[in-house]
């Protein structure tokens, strides 16, 4: 078997930990010869860098490990990038979250005004992220996870699309776990679904176990009593009180359409005004990622490094990270495994854009994906899809032509935001926020 060399861009990130662990403990189905760091923040990257060198070294010292800033160094001679960047980290993902809220609108880090100000940072980022694999490692994939991933594959579909990209969430894995859980089986691979949507907006419509069997019925079941909730899944990321509202809150969405699951992010788009209600306009999910998370990781790096090993760390390879190896295993070993992607839509939800990016089941392999055809989509999700997706558009219309009027229109346009002069109060708070990050706006 090939072995394979990596280079995870945002090595500073939170999740880095984790997804190299998942990596070294899936060595033998996905096999690498060298791991490489990559950030743009050389003080932010340094402390996890330096814990998962000794941690690798440890674990499996036959990997060449090495981390920079430079990205020559990072991009040379790899076969993929594995990329979640956050560009202006969660500083700006405060803002992100806080500014929308002075006006009475949700703040959250992908949907709504914040999640266009992501949006607005996290293009340039990623396409030079693209362009540096492109110089580097001409044949290497781009697995990328990095948010807001809608905006984000709709930029890259624009502007490089030729780009072995290939982009990707983890939402609809861990709701299927989940799922699997509801109806008493080990694993969402022992299932087999239909999924159509965008990201983070997305549903369900049929679901069967490997001998073809509907479990729909037991599934509908239980969101109607509990939603999400109540149901376990692997995962170590959504854990916290605020995910758990979210869990249980998609009790009422399912009622808006008990004929699909919904994917647990449009709470955002159908409850907005009681999102609103819940949050704190003074303590947002960025705190409480900063309080725990962030602090967590960051402490047990240094620990690991003070104490000169990882033995007893609390590290463990994540869950969460589990999809990155199988979408790396399928394209590296050709498996050929269904999985959902966020890709070019031709035709393959007819009734749609064939021009939108939607996520949807496809088999992946060497070369690639191959789509499933979704048919015809019901007139309720398409009139929500058919919005989102127009915001979506006009956001990385507005990055490339740096159009106020078009990221105005983006922000009025969003199911979140009650008007245009809501819109344009934000936007200029937004602005002036974002003036190391976005493009100059006329
Ligand atoms: P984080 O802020 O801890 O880490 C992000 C890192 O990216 C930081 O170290 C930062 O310095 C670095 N960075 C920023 N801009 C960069 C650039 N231009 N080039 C290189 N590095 C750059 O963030 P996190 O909470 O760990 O999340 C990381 C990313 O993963 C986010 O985009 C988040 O939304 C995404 N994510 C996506 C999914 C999914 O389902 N797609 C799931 C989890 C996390
Ligand atoms: C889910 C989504 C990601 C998102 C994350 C936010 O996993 O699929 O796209 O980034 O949640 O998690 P956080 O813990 O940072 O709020
Ligand atoms: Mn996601």
């Amino acid at each position: 078997m090939k072995k394979y060399s990596i280079v995870i861009a945002g090595g500073g990130s939170t999740f880095t930990p984790g997804v190299a662990l998942m990596l070294l403990d899936n060595k033998d189905r996905f096999p690498i010869r060298q791991l490489k760091f990559y950030d743009n923040d050389e003080k932010r990257q340094e402390p996890i860098a330096k814990a998962c060198e000794i941690l690798i070294k440890e674990k499996a010292p036959d990997v060449a490990f090495s981390y920079t800033t430079n990205p020559e160094e990072a991009f040379t001679d790899i076969d993929f990038c594995m990329a979640h960047i956050r560009v202006g980290k969660y500083a700006m993902r405060e803002l992100d979250e806080k500014i929308p809220l002075k006006y009475g609108v949700l703040g959250q880090e992908t949907c709504g005004p914040g999640g266009i100000a992501y949006g607005m940072r996290s293009i340039g980022g990623i396409l030079e992220l693209l362009d540096y694999m492109e110089q580097y490692s001409p044949d290497a994939w781009m697995l990328n996870y990095s948010n807001p991933a809608a905006i984000v594959a709709e930029a890259t579909r624009r502007l490089r699309p030729d780009s072995k990209i290939l982009n990707i969430c983890d939402m609809p894995i861990d709701l299927e776990e989940k799922m699997a859980n509801m109806c008493g089986l080990k694993s969402r691979k022992e299932m087999s679904v239909r999924y159509f949507g965008l990201n983070h907006f997305g549903w369900w419509s049929h679901i069967y176990d490997k001998d073809g069997n509907d479990l729909m019925p037991t599934i509908k079941k239980h969101m109607e009593q509990h939603g999400f909730a109540l149901a376990t899944s692997e995962f170590n990321q959504h854990v916290e009180p605020s995910w758990n509202d979210t869990f249980v809150k998609a009790r009422d969405v399912y009622k808006v359409d008990p004929e699909h699951i919904p994917n647990s992010y449009l709470k955002y788009y159908l409850f907005p005004d009681y999102v609103v209600e819940h949050s704190n306009p003074e303590y947002t999910r960025a705190n409480e990622v900063m309080d725990y998370r962030e602090k967590n990781v960051f402490e047990e790096c240094h620990r690991i490094i003070d104490k000169g090993t990882a033995e007893g760390t609390t590290f463990e390879a994540d869950a969460h990270a589990s999809y990155i190896v199988d979408l790396a295993t399928a394209i590296a070993e050709n498996t050929k495994e269904r999985m959902l992607l966020i890709v070019p839509n031709e035709g393959s939800i007819a009734n749609f854009d064939p021009e939108a990016m939607v996520e949807i089941p496809c088999i992946v392999g060497k070369n690639g994906f191959e789509k499933i055809t979704i048919g015809n989509i019901p007139r309720f999700q398409k009139g929500l899809m058919e919005q989102q997706v127009a915001v979506e558009k006009l956001v990385v219309e507005a990055w490339i032509e740096g159009s106020y009027q078009k990221l105005w229109q983006a922000i009025t346009l969003s199911k979140t935001v009650p008007s245009a002069s809501v819109a344009k109060q934000i936007l200029d708070d937004l602005i002036e926020a974002n003036k190391d990050y976005w493009p100059e706006l006329k």
